[in-house]
């Protein structure tokens, strides 16, 4: 690969190709000892139009392999404008993609499938369409997402219907092949999620099925309006009646605001593994200048406790990215002045355990005199973790704002926060919820942390940080499998 210019906000252990634009994670699937994940993806730009699958492959998370082009829009045919999102599965020796078949002339986006037999070289692509007409009473109709249930397999296709419910619609197939339409899985209008101000959405994007023991399951919807586009991911906790889900109330999947569209991936041993996309939170001609925007999120697992609450972490493999340990501290402060914890780099992964009497928390500081920096700061009064990008870049091309998360107060506060130029992956180990959100500091550096509490406030810390290490993207072994020379 021919070295680009060192670009600052370029994460390195976050996958994505070199250039253009991504947005969801598609096709997840683990087939013949390798993860696979597609993204929707321009090759031509880095604006979101002419979707293909672009294709990534791992035997173990760390180290990706670029496969050719898994899906490109046929000219002429049902997927002409676009190959629109979905998964995958793995049958015997194929891997079945299906998607969404893209033509601007239709208002839907019907499903349609390719199939690879050569661990996902190459796809043939149906030409035709799998599922021609959407039920009545839709508006918007795509996303499916497939999944093996016993001796049949299931699929949900997101949508949104006449009534202004948003919509998981079921259909059931022994053969992967002969599909019956079952009716909604399940359906709502647009409800608020948790105490948040956002909203479930008139339809409902990318559905992705976590069932568990029971019957019990967890529901993912990417809630999308018409009007304003993508909103929020919720997630439905419930259990299957028939063909119908009962679903409880929605609760935000990721608290913070650049985390959708994310798609699910069973891995061998009962493990669930999630990756959304997180996009750019900058103005779009500073992306354009950069040429690559959009990158998917670390791989997480996620599982559904007893107490019904979803729970991610970061996959157990990532802590082999772990490099040099660059701060290890431990102490408390008292009061407004700020202890230095030491130097991190534009990538480290951290873990830390807070014990806050009063509003206190973590700044990364990204310029030399303090003038740009993120808090992550925990406030025990409101019960809430508040990740602050207001100040995280003196550039005003780059979104602003605080983010809040619940955080039980009275008890330690265990954080895992994963730093990569300009992608910020917090999780409260202590309840397994996350914050996403990227940031483009525009500081030379070096950046540091501090400790810090509000006057009055008292702060106990244990802190550990490591220098994040770049996955490994693997050379193209010969032209063949970079026929596009995506990764030249
Ligand atoms: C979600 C989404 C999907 C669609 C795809 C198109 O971000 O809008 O509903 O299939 O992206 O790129």
């Amino acid at each position: 690969m021919s070295a680009a210019p060192f670009d600052p906000h370029r994460p390195v252990a976050h996958l994505r190709p070199p250039r253009n634009w991504i947005n969801d994670p598609n096709g997840l699937v683990h087939h013949d000892g390798q993860y696979h994940v597609c993204y929707q993806y321009n090759p031509d730009g880095t604006d979101h139009a002419n979707m293909h699958w672009g294709h990534f492959r791992s035997p173990d998370l760390l180290s990706w392999e670029p496969l050719p082009i898994a899906l490109a829009p046929a000219p002429g045919g049902e997927d002409a404008d676009g190959c629109f999102s979905g998964n995958a599965v793995s049958d015997g020796d194929r891997i079945v993609a299906f998607y969404s078949a893209y033509r601007s002339d239709r208002w839907s986006q019907p499903v349609t499938t390719a199939e690879s037999h050569d661990g996902g070289q190459t796809f043939r692509p149906r030409g035709d369409l799998l599922i021609p007409q959407p039920p009545d009473g839709c508006t918007m109709y795509r996303d499916p997402y497939v999944w093996r249930d016993g001796a049949r397999w299931r699929m949900l296709v997101g949508a949104a219907l006449t009534d202004g419910r948003g919509a998981a619609l079921l259909y059931e197939s022994p053969d992967l092949e002969t599909w019956t339409y079952r009716g909604p899985f399940c359906a709502g209008e647009p409800e608020p999620v948790g105490g948040t101000g956002l909203l479930t959405g008139e339809g409902w994007e990318c559905p992705q099925y976590l069932p568990a023991a029971s019957g019990r399951g967890a529901l993912i919807i990417s809630a999308w309006d018409d009007r304003d586009g993508p909103q929020c991911v919720a997630a439905l906790v419930g259990a299957e009646r028939g063909a119908v889900f009962e679903a409880g109330p929605p609760v935000l999947l990721d608290h913070g605001p650049d985390c959708y569209a994310p798609a699910l991936l069973r891995a061998p041993g009962g493990r669930w593994l999630l990756w959304g996309w997180s996009w750019e939170a900058r103005d779009a001609a500073w992306a354009a200048a950069g040429g690559w925007a959009g990158v998917l999120t670390l791989p997480r697992e996620i599982s559904l406790s007893d107490d019904g609450s979803l729970r991610q972490q970061p996959a157990a493999e990532l802590p082999a990215l772990r490099g040099e340990r660059t701060v290890h501290a431990a102490g408390w402060i008292h009061g407004p002045e700020p202890v230095e914890l030491g130097g991190v780099g534009r990538a480290f992964d951290l873990t830390a355990r807070l014990e806050p009497a009063g509003q206190a928390g973590l700044r990364l500081l990204t310029t030399a005199d303090g003038s740009e920096y993120l808090d992550i700061r925990v406030d025990p009064a409101a019960g809430e973790l508040v990740v602050d990008r207001a100040r995280a870049s003196l550039d005003p091309r780059a979104r602003g704002g605080a983010y809040r998360m619940p955080c039980p107060g009275g008890e330690p506060v265990d954080l895992r926060v994963v730093v990569d130029h300009s992608i910020a992956e917090i999780f409260l180990s202590t309840t397994g919820q996350v914050l996403t959100l990227r940031c483009y500091p525009t500081g030379d550096g070096p950046w540091r942390l501090q400790a810090r509490s509000a006057p009055g406030a008292r702060l106990g810390y244990t802190i550990d940080a490591w220098e994040l290490l770049p996955i490994v993207i693997k050379e193209p072994s010969a032209d063949a499998a970079d026929p596009e020379g995506q990764f030249a």
